[in-house]
Order: structure tokens, then C-alpha cells, then sequence
């Protein structure tokens, strides 16, 4: 009895709660309803926000005459310092056009290629990057361009003295871009964000950071690295080629990768230089030719060489590039690596606790007097490179020799390329 009255009383708690916890069908309706207009309109936001903030390149191929109190012949050179100089007064002039236009927010740089001699003056043929956004309509932006720079260039002040109503500006795709940018010298795609450290403990670098670099095999076995310095010719050491001579078994493979490799090539003449000395690793510099030029791509093209009388610093950016081992008695790496590097001044190098006098004018120490970051056995032949305030690369150094991989007081030692750049010419015309 008892029990009954217990069951009986509980059953109205029962559906009250049931009642409590099941609301109105009309309620559930509107709350669904309510969350989903919330969640449309959060949608519609990002989206918009999204669409707005997204930008898109693109790119122009733009002429600009002018004239200057330089010749052509001084400045027209790819890769001197004057074309240089030129360059980078030019660039400044057209960036500061447009930071004073209301494209400043889309523009992203200008840069020269080349310059060719006209009758009335020179044109300075250059690329014009703009991010827009997707939002803005891009086919008046050609006009606006053009009238920016005819405008804003007038009051630019020289020298060189521009000619602001020369200005002619033609939309170009993706690959007319890449085309006209791999036949520069020294230049390279921005790597994405990643802490660069160091070949001897360094990292492995991705598809295209470094376009000149290859890897120098004998009979399908990396020996050597090299840098590209034009379609046909290889700069490697002279010390690659002491045992190993005949062209026929050698072949040059370009990309981060041995196995599998981008590009393979055979060699046809190996130059070595003709005062390369075996015992104290002077003028350890060769040239090798390809049998045939390779085409240059986004990820295989050019370094650019500095003049003979450029003069590196201690303090400029520099890094050393190769397949080599990554400790003293290490085995080849299949990934290509790089490390940062400094430059030491010869007559530190050349002290007795570190390569005591040793060090030959056609030699420069890179690295550092603490050891850690150096390249190692099969980095030979390749590049030690620099960046100009353009952001061009330049080839220093070609890996020659060092005490072991790494250690204190013996930083790796390079053969300098400014000291045989005349020698480079004498023999490829480049
Ligand atoms: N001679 C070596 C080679 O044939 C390169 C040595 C570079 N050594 C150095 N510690 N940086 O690969």
C-alpha cells in the first residue's frame, strides 16, 4: 500500500518535469530560426571581410625613358655597379610615385630588368607588382598607372633625369613575369616563413631558393657542387677535377634533389684554371661547359658575378649552399642545405692559431671562429652567395678547402671570384 501511494504521487513530479524539459514546439522553432539568422550573418561577415581583404598580383611590364649625365655604356651592364646604382635610384623614384598616389596601399615593387639605348636617351625596361584587391576592378588600372607615374615622377628629382610622359605600361600574365624574372641574374623566389640556421648542422632549403645551384656527379656519383652563371657555363673548383677529367663521364643535375633530380646534363669541356696548385689550393677554380644550354625555369637559373673590384664586408648577409656532409667523415646529403656564414677578414684568417698564413689572395675565410657553421666534403665547387641592397645574389666564394667541417679557429676557405672574375671572362665572355 504504501508502495502505491509512493508510485501514484510520483507520476505528476514525473511529467512536470517532462513538461519542463520539453519546451513549446514554437519555441524551438523561433530559437532555431534566431541561430540560424545569427550564423548567416556570421557567415555573410567572414566572407565579405575575406573577399575584401584578398588581394590578387598583378603584373606590368612598363618602359620609361631618360636621360643622365652617365653613358650606356657605363651603367648597361647587367650586374654592375653602376646598373646597380642606376637601379636602385630609378626604383626609389617610381616607389615613391606611388606612395604618394592612392595606389600606395596596392603597391608592391618595381623592378628593372634591363636597359636598352634608344636615340633620344635611354629605357629602363621594368616590372611593376600590385597587389589589388579581388574587389577592385583591374582593367582601368592601366590608365591610372600610367597617369600616377606621368604625374607623381615630375617633381622626382635626379639624377637620373626621367622623362615621365614616355611612361608606357601593358598588363602581363603569371609566366611573362616568371619569364622575364628567370633571365635575370641572382634572383629568387621569396621563401615562405622558416627559421633559417645553419650545411655542417644547417637546413634543408626548398624547391627554388637557391635556382644556380648543381651537383656535379661522376658516373652518377655527386662529387661536387657548382653554381650556373650563364645557360652553358658551370663555375665549380678546380680541385673536382684533379682525378676525375674526362667530360664524357660526368654529368650536372639541377634541383634540391639528387635522386630524383630536376634537370640532367651532360658536360662537354671542363676548364681548369691553368695556375690551380694541388698543395696550397691556390686558384682553385674551373669552368664547366654543358653540352647543351639548359632552359631557365622558376626554380634553374643564374647567379649574377660581382665585379673584380667589388669588395665584400664583414657583416653582409652570406650563405653557403650544397649536397655535402653534414660532419667531417659524413656521407652526402640527398637534400640540398645551406647555413648562414660570416665573412672573416683575411688577416684574422690568417693568424697563427687559425690558418697561419695560408690564406692567398685568391683566397676569403667564410664562417665562424666559434665552428658550428661551415660547409663540408662535397660542398666543394659551390656557391657562397651575397644579396645587393636590390636583393640580386651574388657569387663570393666557390667551397675550396678547410681543416675538417666546423671546428673553432677553422672556418671553411673559399676561392674568391672577385680575384679570378677576369679570368672567368677571358674564357665563357661572360
Ligand atoms: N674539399 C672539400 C670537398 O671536396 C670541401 C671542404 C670544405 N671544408 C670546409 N671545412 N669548409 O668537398
Amino acid at each position: 500500500m504504501a508502495k502505491d501511494i509512493q508510485i501514484s504521487s510520483s507520476r505528476p513530479a514525473a511529467v512536470k518535469a517532462r513538461k519542463r524539459a520539453c519546451p513549446e514546439p514554437w519555441v524551438i522553432g523561433l530559437i532555431t530560426f534566431l541561430s540560424l539568422i545569427v550564423l548567416a550573418v556570421c557567415i555573410g561577415v567572414t566572407v565579405h571581410y575575406v573577399r575584401y581583404n584578398h588581394r590578387m598580383t598583378h603584373n606590368y611590364y612598363s618602359t620609361l625613358s631618360f636621360t643622365s649625365d652617365k653613358v650606356y655604356g657605363e651603367f648597361g651592364k647587367e650586374a654592375s655597379k653602376n646598373f646597380t646604382e642606376m637601379s636602385q635610384r630609378i626604383e626609389s623614384m617610381v616607389k615613391y610615385a606611388f606612395y604618394k598616389s592612392p595606389l600606395r596601399g596596392d603597391f608592391v615593387k618595381s623592378h628593372i630588368i634591363k636597359y636598352s639605348q634608344e636615340e633620344d636617351g635611354v629605357l629602363a625596361h621594368m616590372l611593376l607588382i600590385f597587389r589589388f584587391r579581388a574587389t577592385e576592378n583591374v582593367d582601368t588600372k592601366n590608365s591610372i598607372i600610367q597617369r600616377i607615374l606621368h604625374e607623381k615622377l615630375q617633381d622626382a628629382t635626379g639624377p637620373p633625369k626621367l622623362d615621365p610622359a614616355s611612361v608606357e605600361i601593358k598588363k602581363i600574365n603569371k609566366t611573362e613575369t616568371d619569364k622575364f624574372l628567370n633571365n635575370c641574374c641572382g634572383t629568387r623566389r621569396s621563401k615562405s616563413a622558416r627559421q633559417s640556421v645553419r650545411i655542417v648542422g644547417g637546413t634543408e632549403v626548398e624547391e627554388g631558393e637557391w635556382p644556380w645551384q648543381a651537383s656535379l656527379q661522376w658516373d652518377g656519383l655527386h662529387r661536387c657542387g657548382a653554381s650556373l652563371i650563364n645557360s652553358t657555363w658551370l663555375l665549380s673548383a678546380a680541385h673536382c677535377f684533379t682525378l676525375y677529367k674526362d667530360p664524357a663521364r660526368w654529368t650536372a643535375s639541377f634541383g634540391v634533389t639528387i635522386k630524383p633530380l630536376k634537370m640532367k646534363q651532360g658536360l662537354r669541356r671542363i676548364i681548369v684554371h691553368e695556375k690551380y696548385n694541388h698543395s696550397t689550393h691556390d686558384y682553385d677554380i674551373s669552368l664547366a661547359e654543358l653540352s647543351s644550354p639548359v632552359p631557365y625555369t622558376n626554380t634553374v637559373h643564374r647567379i649574377c658575378l660581382p665585379e673584380a673590384s667589388h669588395e665584400f664586408h664583414p657583416g653582409d648577409e652570406m650563405f653557403v649552399t650544397g649536397f655535402g656532409a653534414r660532419q667531417d667523415d659524413g656521407y652526402t646529403q640527398n637534400h640540398l642545405r645551406e647555413v648562414q656564414v660570416d665573412l672573416i677578414q683575411t688577416d684574422i684568417c690568417n693568424d697563427p692559431q687559425v690558418y697561419n698564413g695560408a690564406i692567398t689572395p685568391r683566397m676569403l675565410c667564410a664562417g665562424s671562429l666559434q665552428g658550428k657553421r661551415d660547409a663540408c666534403q662535397g660542398d666543394s665547387g659551390g656557391p657562397l652567395v651575397s644579396p645587393d641592397p636590390r636583393n640580386i645574389w651574388y657569387l663570393v666564394g666557390v667551397v675550396s678547402w678547410g681543416d675538417k667541417c666546423g671546428q673553432p679557429n677553422k672556418p671553411g676557405v673559399y676561392t674568391r671570384v672577385t680575384a679570378l672574375r677576369d679570368w672567368i671572362t677571358s674564357k665563357t665572355g661572360i
